[in-house]
Protein backbone atom coordinates (compact mmCIF):
# COMPACT_ATOMS: atom_id res chain seq x y z
CA UNK A 1 0.00 0.00 0.00
CA UNK A 2 1.42 3.30 -0.90
CA UNK A 3 2.01 6.09 2.16
CA UNK A 4 -0.46 7.83 2.71
CA UNK A 5 -0.16 11.57 2.46
CA UNK A 6 -1.20 14.56 4.16
CA UNK A 7 -2.10 18.31 3.30
CA UNK A 8 -3.10 21.05 5.35
CA UNK A 9 -6.07 22.26 4.18
CA UNK A 10 -7.86 25.96 4.78
CA UNK A 11 -11.49 25.44 6.21
CA UNK A 12 -12.73 28.09 4.76
CA UNK A 13 -11.70 28.16 1.27
CA UNK A 14 -10.33 24.91 0.68
CA UNK A 15 -7.05 25.36 -0.60
CA UNK A 16 -4.31 22.93 0.40
CA UNK A 17 -0.34 23.42 1.21
CA UNK A 18 2.10 21.02 2.16
CA UNK A 19 3.20 23.10 5.01
CA UNK A 20 1.26 24.29 7.53
CA UNK A 21 0.75 28.37 7.38
CA UNK A 22 -0.66 30.77 10.01
CA UNK A 23 -2.32 32.83 7.33
CA UNK A 24 -4.43 30.66 4.38
CA UNK A 25 -2.16 32.15 0.93
CA UNK A 26 -5.30 31.80 -0.94
CA UNK A 27 -8.12 33.81 0.96
CA UNK A 28 -6.11 35.21 3.28
CA UNK A 29 -7.62 33.87 6.71
CA UNK A 30 -6.14 32.89 9.88
CA UNK A 31 -5.86 29.98 11.74
CA UNK A 32 -8.03 28.22 9.03
CA UNK A 33 -5.03 25.25 7.86
CA UNK A 34 -5.73 21.71 9.24
CA UNK A 35 -4.04 18.82 8.45
CA UNK A 36 -6.05 16.13 6.95
CA UNK A 37 -5.22 12.81 5.35
CA UNK A 38 -4.99 12.49 1.23
CA UNK A 39 -5.66 8.85 0.55
CA UNK A 40 -2.98 7.82 -2.12
CA UNK A 41 -5.27 7.28 -5.29
CA UNK A 42 -5.11 3.43 -6.20
CA UNK A 43 -5.98 2.19 -9.99
CA UNK A 44 -9.80 2.65 -10.32
CA UNK A 45 -9.77 4.48 -7.32
CA UNK A 46 -9.69 8.87 -7.66
CA UNK A 47 -8.65 10.20 -4.40
CA UNK A 48 -11.67 12.24 -2.49
CA UNK A 49 -10.90 15.99 -2.03
CA UNK A 50 -9.08 16.14 1.25
CA UNK A 51 -11.73 18.93 2.74
CA UNK A 52 -14.51 16.10 2.34
CA UNK A 53 -12.90 13.19 4.29
CA UNK A 54 -15.61 12.99 6.75
CA UNK A 55 -17.81 11.73 3.81
CA UNK A 56 -15.42 9.30 2.44
CA UNK A 57 -16.79 6.37 4.51
CA UNK A 58 -20.53 6.18 3.40
CA UNK A 59 -22.06 3.18 1.95
CA UNK A 60 -21.28 3.49 -1.73
CA UNK A 61 -23.69 4.17 -4.18
CA UNK A 62 -26.16 1.69 -5.70
CA UNK A 63 -26.75 3.20 -8.72
CA UNK A 64 -29.88 5.63 -8.87
CA UNK A 65 -32.71 3.76 -7.20
CA UNK A 66 -36.82 4.57 -7.22
CA UNK A 67 -36.99 5.34 -3.18
CA UNK A 68 -40.37 3.33 -3.17
CA UNK A 69 -37.63 0.10 -4.25
CA UNK A 70 -35.56 0.92 -1.21
CA UNK A 71 -36.05 -1.37 2.09
CA UNK A 72 -37.04 0.45 4.87
CA UNK A 73 -36.65 -2.25 7.07
CA UNK A 74 -32.69 -1.29 7.54
CA UNK A 75 -33.43 0.54 10.65
CA UNK A 76 -32.82 -2.18 13.12
CA UNK A 77 -33.07 -0.68 16.94
CA UNK A 78 -32.22 -1.81 20.06
CA UNK A 79 -33.23 -0.84 23.13
CA UNK A 80 -30.36 0.23 25.68
CA UNK A 81 -32.61 -0.57 28.72
CA UNK A 82 -32.84 2.77 30.27
CA UNK A 83 -35.92 4.57 29.05
CA UNK A 84 -34.50 8.11 29.17
CA UNK A 85 -31.64 7.00 27.07
CA UNK A 86 -33.77 5.54 24.33
CA UNK A 87 -36.16 8.23 24.51
CA UNK A 88 -33.37 10.74 23.23
CA UNK A 89 -32.07 8.65 20.71
CA UNK A 90 -35.91 8.28 19.16
CA UNK A 91 -36.85 4.71 20.69
CA UNK A 92 -33.35 3.06 21.38
CA UNK A 93 -29.98 2.64 19.22
CA UNK A 94 -30.27 2.25 15.29
CA UNK A 95 -27.59 -0.52 13.94
CA UNK A 96 -24.39 1.35 12.58
CA UNK A 97 -25.18 4.54 13.87
CA UNK A 98 -22.73 6.79 15.31
CA UNK A 99 -23.79 9.07 18.34
CA UNK A 100 -21.34 11.47 20.11
CA UNK A 101 -22.36 12.24 23.59
CA UNK A 102 -20.98 15.01 24.98
CA UNK A 103 -20.89 17.58 27.84
CA UNK A 104 -18.75 19.05 30.43
CA UNK A 105 -15.68 16.93 32.39
CA UNK A 106 -17.21 15.20 35.13
CA UNK A 107 -20.98 15.50 34.46
CA UNK A 108 -21.77 11.61 34.02
CA UNK A 109 -20.66 11.02 30.04
CA UNK A 110 -18.45 7.51 31.04
CA UNK A 111 -20.99 6.29 33.83
CA UNK A 112 -23.74 6.72 31.91
CA UNK A 113 -22.12 4.65 28.38
CA UNK A 114 -21.07 2.20 30.94
CA UNK A 115 -24.55 1.37 32.25
CA UNK A 116 -25.93 1.46 28.80
CA UNK A 117 -22.62 -0.59 27.66
CA UNK A 118 -23.36 -3.16 30.36
CA UNK A 119 -27.05 -3.45 30.44
CA UNK A 120 -27.39 -4.53 26.24
CA UNK A 121 -23.95 -6.57 26.38
CA UNK A 122 -26.60 -9.22 27.43
CA UNK A 123 -27.76 -9.23 24.21
CA UNK A 124 -24.85 -7.94 21.60
CA UNK A 125 -21.20 -8.22 22.24
CA UNK A 126 -20.19 -4.83 22.94
CA UNK A 127 -16.77 -3.08 23.75
CA UNK A 128 -15.84 -0.40 26.10
CA UNK A 129 -12.51 1.56 24.22
CA UNK A 130 -10.88 3.65 26.29
CA UNK A 131 -8.37 5.91 26.16
CA UNK A 132 -8.49 8.39 29.36
CA UNK A 133 -8.94 5.72 32.38
CA UNK A 134 -7.32 2.51 32.78
CA UNK A 135 -8.49 -0.75 32.44
CA UNK A 136 -8.76 -1.16 36.27
CA UNK A 137 -10.28 2.12 36.64
CA UNK A 138 -13.55 1.18 34.18
CA UNK A 139 -13.67 -2.46 36.11
CA UNK A 140 -13.67 -0.42 39.01
CA UNK A 141 -16.31 1.64 38.47
CA UNK A 142 -18.32 -1.00 36.85
CA UNK A 143 -17.91 -3.25 39.97
CA UNK A 144 -19.13 -0.04 42.51
CA UNK A 145 -22.06 0.60 40.29
CA UNK A 146 -23.07 -3.12 40.42
CA UNK A 147 -22.89 -3.95 36.80
CA UNK A 148 -22.95 -7.54 35.37
CA UNK A 149 -19.24 -7.63 34.11
CA UNK A 150 -19.88 -11.02 32.29
CA UNK A 151 -20.53 -9.70 28.69
CA UNK A 152 -18.37 -6.84 28.63
CA UNK A 153 -15.39 -6.15 27.04
CA UNK A 154 -12.91 -3.25 27.03
CA UNK A 155 -9.87 -1.98 25.62
CA UNK A 156 -7.44 0.43 26.95
CA UNK A 157 -6.07 1.98 23.65
CA UNK A 158 -5.41 5.13 21.79
CA UNK A 159 -4.49 4.88 18.41
CA UNK A 160 -7.51 4.91 16.11
CA UNK A 161 -5.97 2.28 13.46
CA UNK A 162 -5.05 -0.43 16.20
CA UNK A 163 -8.24 -0.01 17.99
CA UNK A 164 -10.32 -0.57 14.38
CA UNK A 165 -7.14 -3.73 14.22
CA UNK A 166 -8.53 -4.99 17.34
CA UNK A 167 -11.91 -4.68 17.06
CA UNK A 168 -11.97 -6.23 14.00
CA UNK A 169 -10.24 -9.25 15.36
CA UNK A 170 -12.26 -9.77 18.59
CA UNK A 171 -14.01 -12.76 19.59
CA UNK A 172 -17.10 -11.90 19.55
CA UNK A 173 -17.08 -9.32 16.96
CA UNK A 174 -18.22 -6.33 18.80
CA UNK A 175 -21.69 -5.40 17.00
CA UNK A 176 -21.38 -2.05 19.75
CA UNK A 177 -18.16 0.12 20.69
CA UNK A 178 -18.25 3.00 22.89
CA UNK A 179 -14.93 5.08 22.13
CA UNK A 180 -14.53 7.33 25.30
CA UNK A 181 -13.25 9.94 24.47
CA UNK A 182 -12.69 10.54 21.08
CA UNK A 183 -9.95 14.06 22.09
CA UNK A 184 -7.98 11.15 23.65
CA UNK A 185 -7.82 9.55 20.23
CA UNK A 186 -5.08 9.52 17.50
CA UNK A 187 -4.33 8.10 14.18
CA UNK A 188 -0.36 7.85 12.91
CA UNK A 189 -1.30 9.34 9.64
CA UNK A 190 -1.31 12.80 11.28
CA UNK A 191 1.63 14.72 12.73
CA UNK A 192 -0.66 16.69 14.95
CA UNK A 193 -1.49 16.35 18.52
CA UNK A 194 -4.41 13.93 20.18
CA UNK A 195 -7.18 16.63 20.72
CA UNK A 196 -6.38 18.72 17.94
CA UNK A 197 -8.92 19.13 15.26
CA UNK A 198 -7.12 17.29 12.65
CA UNK A 199 -6.66 14.32 14.73
CA UNK A 200 -10.37 14.32 16.68
CA UNK A 201 -12.34 14.52 12.85
CA UNK A 202 -9.81 11.90 11.72
CA UNK A 203 -10.41 9.66 14.34
CA UNK A 204 -14.13 9.86 14.24
CA UNK A 205 -14.27 9.97 10.20
CA UNK A 206 -12.36 6.36 10.52
CA UNK A 207 -15.03 5.22 13.37
CA UNK A 208 -18.19 6.69 11.41
CA UNK A 209 -16.49 4.00 8.39
CA UNK A 210 -16.12 1.31 10.75
CA UNK A 211 -19.74 1.99 11.74
CA UNK A 212 -21.39 1.91 8.57
CA UNK A 213 -19.40 -0.95 6.83
CA UNK A 214 -20.18 -3.48 9.54
CA UNK A 215 -22.82 -2.00 11.01
CA UNK A 216 -21.58 -1.85 14.52
CA UNK A 217 -22.98 1.04 16.61
CA UNK A 218 -20.51 3.70 17.65
CA UNK A 219 -20.99 5.84 20.53
CA UNK A 220 -18.22 9.20 20.63
CA UNK A 221 -17.83 10.76 24.35
CA UNK A 222 -16.53 14.10 23.63
CA UNK A 223 -15.50 16.54 26.09
CA UNK A 224 -16.76 20.26 25.31
CA UNK A 225 -14.00 22.81 26.20
CA UNK A 226 -15.65 26.25 28.15
CA UNK A 227 -15.23 27.69 24.80
CA UNK A 228 -17.59 25.77 23.17
CA UNK A 229 -14.87 23.94 21.46
CA UNK A 230 -12.47 24.61 18.35
CA UNK A 231 -10.65 21.09 19.50
CA UNK A 232 -14.09 20.26 20.85
CA UNK A 233 -16.74 17.86 19.52
CA UNK A 234 -18.44 20.94 17.77
CA UNK A 235 -16.20 19.70 14.13
CA UNK A 236 -17.75 16.62 14.15
CA UNK A 237 -21.60 17.48 15.01
CA UNK A 238 -21.86 17.07 10.92
CA UNK A 239 -20.38 13.87 10.48
CA UNK A 240 -22.43 11.71 13.32
CA UNK A 241 -26.20 10.34 12.76
CA UNK A 242 -26.88 12.17 16.52
CA UNK A 243 -25.15 14.31 18.71
CA UNK A 244 -26.64 14.18 22.37
CA UNK A 245 -25.99 16.88 25.03
CA UNK A 246 -25.40 16.61 28.92
CA UNK A 247 -26.58 19.69 30.41
CA UNK A 248 -27.26 20.78 33.91
CA UNK A 249 -25.40 22.81 37.29
CA UNK A 250 -22.34 20.98 38.84
CA UNK A 251 -24.03 21.46 41.98
CA UNK A 252 -26.95 19.61 41.19
CA UNK A 253 -27.71 16.07 40.63
CA UNK A 254 -30.00 16.15 38.33
CA UNK A 255 -28.65 15.99 34.41
CA UNK A 256 -30.58 16.26 31.45
CA UNK A 257 -29.44 14.75 28.05
CA UNK A 258 -31.09 16.70 24.71
CA UNK A 259 -30.64 15.46 21.54
CA UNK A 260 -28.97 18.38 19.45
CA UNK A 261 -29.12 16.40 16.15
CA UNK A 262 -30.79 13.01 15.41
CA UNK A 263 -30.98 11.62 12.44
CA UNK A 264 -33.46 8.67 14.01
CA UNK A 265 -35.98 11.06 15.65
CA UNK A 266 -36.74 14.60 17.51
CA UNK A 267 -34.35 17.14 18.28
CA UNK A 268 -34.72 18.77 21.72
CA UNK A 269 -35.85 15.50 23.27
CA UNK A 270 -34.80 15.72 26.83
CA UNK A 271 -33.79 12.73 28.99
CA UNK A 272 -33.27 13.22 32.11
CA UNK A 273 -31.45 11.31 35.02
CA UNK A 274 -30.14 11.88 38.63
CA UNK A 275 -26.73 11.41 39.56
CA UNK A 276 -26.50 9.07 42.75
CA UNK A 277 -23.97 6.59 44.62
CA UNK A 278 -25.18 3.71 42.05
CA UNK A 279 -24.35 6.11 38.67
CA UNK A 280 -27.59 7.52 36.87
CA UNK A 281 -30.77 7.08 37.57
CA UNK A 282 -33.99 7.89 34.74
CA UNK A 283 -36.33 10.51 36.24
CA UNK A 284 -39.30 8.59 33.89
CA UNK A 285 -41.63 11.74 35.29
CA UNK A 286 -39.59 15.08 35.45
CA UNK A 287 -41.75 17.70 36.11
CA UNK A 288 -41.69 17.37 39.50
CA UNK A 289 -37.93 18.05 39.74
CA UNK A 290 -38.03 21.48 38.03
CA UNK A 291 -39.76 23.23 40.60
CA UNK A 292 -38.34 24.34 43.52
CA UNK A 293 -40.35 22.98 46.41
CA UNK A 294 -41.24 25.74 47.87
CA UNK A 295 -44.47 25.54 49.49
CA UNK A 296 -45.96 28.42 48.93
CA UNK A 297 -45.68 30.59 46.32
CA UNK A 298 -42.84 33.31 46.40
CA UNK A 299 -42.16 36.24 44.95
CA UNK A 300 -39.95 36.09 41.45
CA UNK A 301 -41.48 32.84 41.01
CA UNK A 302 -43.54 31.33 38.19
CA UNK A 303 -44.22 27.87 36.88
CA UNK A 304 -43.90 27.44 32.95
CA UNK A 305 -45.10 24.12 31.18
CA UNK A 306 -42.31 24.14 28.32
CA UNK A 307 -42.59 21.46 25.82
CA UNK A 308 -39.18 20.01 24.76
CA UNK A 309 -38.61 17.01 22.27
CA UNK A 310 -42.24 15.24 22.59
CA UNK A 311 -42.53 15.97 26.03
CA UNK A 312 -44.70 18.70 28.28
CA UNK A 313 -42.59 19.62 31.23
CA UNK A 314 -42.76 22.14 34.10
CA UNK A 315 -40.31 24.35 35.37
CA UNK A 316 -40.19 27.16 37.16
CA UNK A 317 -38.18 30.50 36.14
CA UNK A 318 -37.25 33.12 38.95
CA UNK A 319 -36.39 36.89 38.46
CA UNK A 320 -34.76 38.46 41.05
CA UNK A 321 -35.47 42.63 39.88
CA UNK A 322 -33.63 45.29 42.15
CA UNK A 323 -32.34 48.61 42.38
CA UNK A 324 -29.30 49.35 40.57
CA UNK A 325 -26.23 50.94 41.28
CA UNK A 326 -24.78 50.81 37.72
CA UNK A 327 -25.52 53.59 34.59
CA UNK A 328 -26.03 50.07 32.76
CA UNK A 329 -28.12 47.91 35.28
CA UNK A 330 -27.80 44.18 34.45
CA UNK A 331 -29.45 41.53 32.33
CA UNK A 332 -28.79 38.17 33.46
CA UNK A 333 -30.66 35.47 32.06
CA UNK A 334 -29.88 31.92 33.22
CA UNK A 335 -31.25 28.47 31.08
CA UNK A 336 -32.50 31.74 28.51
CA UNK A 337 -31.15 33.79 25.52
CA UNK A 338 -29.78 36.89 26.70
CA UNK A 339 -31.38 38.67 24.04
CA UNK A 340 -34.83 37.19 24.60
CA UNK A 341 -34.77 38.74 28.13
CA UNK A 342 -33.74 42.12 26.59
CA UNK A 343 -36.44 42.03 24.50
CA UNK A 344 -39.11 41.12 26.74
CA UNK A 345 -38.56 43.59 29.37
CA UNK A 346 -38.43 46.49 26.52
CA UNK A 347 -41.88 44.85 25.52
CA UNK A 348 -42.85 45.31 29.12
CA UNK A 349 -42.53 49.02 28.90
CA UNK A 350 -43.96 50.12 25.75
CA UNK A 351 -46.72 47.30 25.92
CA UNK A 352 -47.25 47.18 29.93
CA UNK A 353 -45.98 50.43 31.17
CA UNK A 354 -43.49 48.79 33.68
CA UNK A 355 -40.50 50.26 34.32
CA UNK A 356 -37.28 48.56 34.96
CA UNK A 357 -34.85 50.52 33.42
CA UNK A 358 -32.98 51.38 36.49
CA UNK A 359 -33.03 48.03 38.09
CA UNK A 360 -30.36 45.06 37.85
CA UNK A 361 -32.88 41.72 36.37
CA UNK A 362 -32.04 38.24 36.87
CA UNK A 363 -33.65 35.22 35.67
CA UNK A 364 -32.93 31.63 36.26
CA UNK A 365 -34.79 28.44 35.11
CA UNK A 366 -34.13 26.14 37.89
CA UNK A 367 -32.53 22.69 37.66
CA UNK A 368 -29.89 23.47 35.35
CA UNK A 369 -32.41 23.16 31.95
CA UNK A 370 -32.00 25.10 29.62
CA UNK A 371 -35.39 26.57 27.63
CA UNK A 372 -35.55 27.33 24.31
CA UNK A 373 -38.60 27.76 23.08
CA UNK A 374 -40.76 31.19 23.17
CA UNK A 375 -43.14 29.52 25.16
CA UNK A 376 -41.66 30.76 28.05
CA UNK A 377 -41.72 34.52 27.46
CA UNK A 378 -45.03 34.84 29.20
CA UNK A 379 -44.15 33.25 32.67
CA UNK A 380 -40.53 35.14 32.21
CA UNK A 381 -42.15 38.26 32.48
CA UNK A 382 -44.68 37.93 35.11
CA UNK A 383 -41.81 36.22 37.19
CA UNK A 384 -40.32 39.52 36.71
CA UNK A 385 -43.19 41.48 37.55
CA UNK A 386 -43.81 39.78 40.40
CA UNK A 387 -40.08 40.03 41.59
CA UNK A 388 -40.68 44.01 41.09
CA UNK A 389 -43.70 44.03 43.14
CA UNK A 390 -43.05 41.95 45.52
CA UNK A 391 -46.04 40.28 45.20
CA UNK A 392 -46.16 36.56 44.84
CA UNK A 393 -48.57 35.24 41.86
CA UNK A 394 -51.15 33.35 42.83
CA UNK A 395 -50.68 29.82 44.66
CA UNK A 396 -50.50 26.61 41.83
CA UNK A 397 -50.33 28.86 38.68
CA UNK A 398 -48.79 28.15 35.47
CA UNK A 399 -48.18 30.17 32.26
CA UNK A 400 -47.10 29.93 28.64
CA UNK A 401 -47.43 31.63 25.68
CA UNK A 402 -44.98 33.89 23.53
CA UNK A 403 -44.98 37.46 24.03
CA UNK A 404 -44.27 39.80 20.57
CA UNK A 405 -43.02 43.62 19.89
CA UNK A 406 -46.59 44.67 20.02
CA UNK A 407 -47.47 43.44 23.03
CA UNK A 408 -49.76 40.57 21.36
CA UNK A 409 -49.63 37.34 23.09
CA UNK A 410 -49.55 34.55 20.59
CA UNK A 411 -50.08 30.72 20.70
CA UNK A 412 -47.75 28.13 20.80
CA UNK A 413 -47.88 24.67 20.08
CA UNK A 414 -49.32 21.71 21.59
CA UNK A 415 -51.50 23.64 24.11
CA UNK A 416 -53.96 21.09 25.34
CA UNK A 417 -50.97 18.73 26.21
CA UNK A 418 -49.45 21.44 27.95
CA UNK A 419 -52.55 22.11 30.16
CA UNK A 420 -53.11 18.26 31.03
CA UNK A 421 -49.99 18.01 32.75
CA UNK A 422 -50.54 21.35 34.68
CA UNK A 423 -53.89 19.33 35.60
CA UNK A 424 -52.50 16.23 35.94
CA UNK A 425 -49.53 17.86 38.89
CA UNK A 426 -52.67 19.97 40.65
CA UNK A 427 -52.21 23.15 39.35
CA UNK A 428 -55.75 25.23 39.77
CA UNK A 429 -54.71 28.84 37.10
CA UNK A 430 -53.52 28.89 33.71
CA UNK A 431 -52.59 31.79 31.83
CA UNK A 432 -52.06 31.14 28.38
CA UNK A 433 -52.94 32.57 24.87
CA UNK A 434 -56.34 32.81 23.71
CA UNK A 435 -56.04 30.81 20.99
CA UNK A 436 -54.40 28.19 23.15
CA UNK A 437 -57.63 28.08 25.32
CA UNK A 438 -59.54 24.97 25.13
CA UNK A 439 -63.53 24.71 25.45
CA UNK A 440 -65.38 25.66 28.31
CA UNK A 441 -65.19 23.77 31.44
CA UNK A 442 -62.42 20.94 29.80
CA UNK A 443 -60.77 21.02 32.85
CA UNK A 444 -62.61 20.57 36.33
CA UNK A 445 -60.46 22.17 38.51
CA UNK A 446 -58.25 24.19 36.69
CA UNK A 447 -59.29 27.28 35.68
CA UNK A 448 -58.26 28.70 32.35
CA UNK A 449 -57.79 32.28 31.36
CA UNK A 450 -56.91 33.14 27.88
CA UNK A 451 -55.61 36.43 27.02
CA UNK A 452 -54.60 38.59 23.99
CA UNK A 453 -52.44 41.22 24.84
CA UNK A 454 -50.10 41.44 27.76
CA UNK A 455 -51.99 44.64 29.62
CA UNK A 456 -54.64 41.22 30.16
CA UNK A 457 -51.67 38.85 31.29
CA UNK A 458 -50.44 41.56 33.80
CA UNK A 459 -54.08 41.84 34.86
CA UNK A 460 -54.72 38.62 35.35
CA UNK A 461 -51.64 37.88 37.26
CA UNK A 462 -51.89 40.73 39.48
CA UNK A 463 -55.76 39.83 40.07
CA UNK A 464 -54.53 36.59 41.89
CA UNK A 465 -51.47 37.05 43.19
P1 LIG B 1 -18.06 10.58 34.69
O1 LIG B 1 -19.02 9.63 34.11
O2 LIG B 1 -16.69 10.08 34.95
O3 LIG B 1 -17.99 11.93 33.87
P2 LIG B 1 -17.43 12.21 32.41
O4 LIG B 1 -17.15 10.91 31.77
O5 LIG B 1 -18.55 12.99 31.79
O6 LIG B 1 -16.22 13.06 32.59
O7 LIG B 1 -18.75 11.10 36.03
C1 LIG B 1 -17.99 11.39 37.08
C2 LIG B 1 -18.75 12.13 38.13
O8 LIG B 1 -19.89 11.45 38.56
C3 LIG B 1 -17.85 12.28 39.31
O9 LIG B 1 -17.89 13.64 39.69
C4 LIG B 1 -18.42 11.39 40.34
C5 LIG B 1 -19.84 11.22 39.96
N1 LIG B 1 -20.36 9.88 40.23
C6 LIG B 1 -21.34 9.71 41.18
O10 LIG B 1 -21.78 10.65 41.84
N2 LIG B 1 -21.86 8.45 41.40
C7 LIG B 1 -21.42 7.37 40.72
O11 LIG B 1 -21.92 6.25 40.93
C8 LIG B 1 -20.39 7.56 39.73
C9 LIG B 1 -19.86 6.42 38.93
C10 LIG B 1 -19.91 8.82 39.51
MG1 LIG C 1 -15.23 10.19 31.33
Amino acid sequence: MAKARTAYVCSDCGASSNKWQGQCGECGAWNTMSEFVVEPAGPGKAAAPARHAGWAGRPQAAGVTALKDVSQDAEVRLSTTIGELDRVLGGGLVAGSVVLVGGDPGIGKSTLLLQALAAMAAQVPALYVTGEESLAQVAGRAQRLGLPLDNLHALAETGIESILALAAAAKPTPRLLVADSIQTLWSELLTAAPGSVSQVRESAAKLVRYAKETGTSVFLVGHVTKEGGIAGPRVLEHMVDAVLYFEGESGSRFRVLRAFKNRFGAVNELGVFAMGDKGLREVPNPSAIFLSGASTAQPGSAVMVTREGTRPLLVEVQALVDDSSLSNPRRVALGLEQNRLAMLLAVLHRHGGVVTGDQDVFVNVVGGIRVQETAADLPVLLAVLSSLRDRPLAEKTVAFGEVGLSGEIRPVPNGEERLKEAATHGFRRAIVPRANAPKKGAYKDLEVIAVERLSEALDAAAEGG
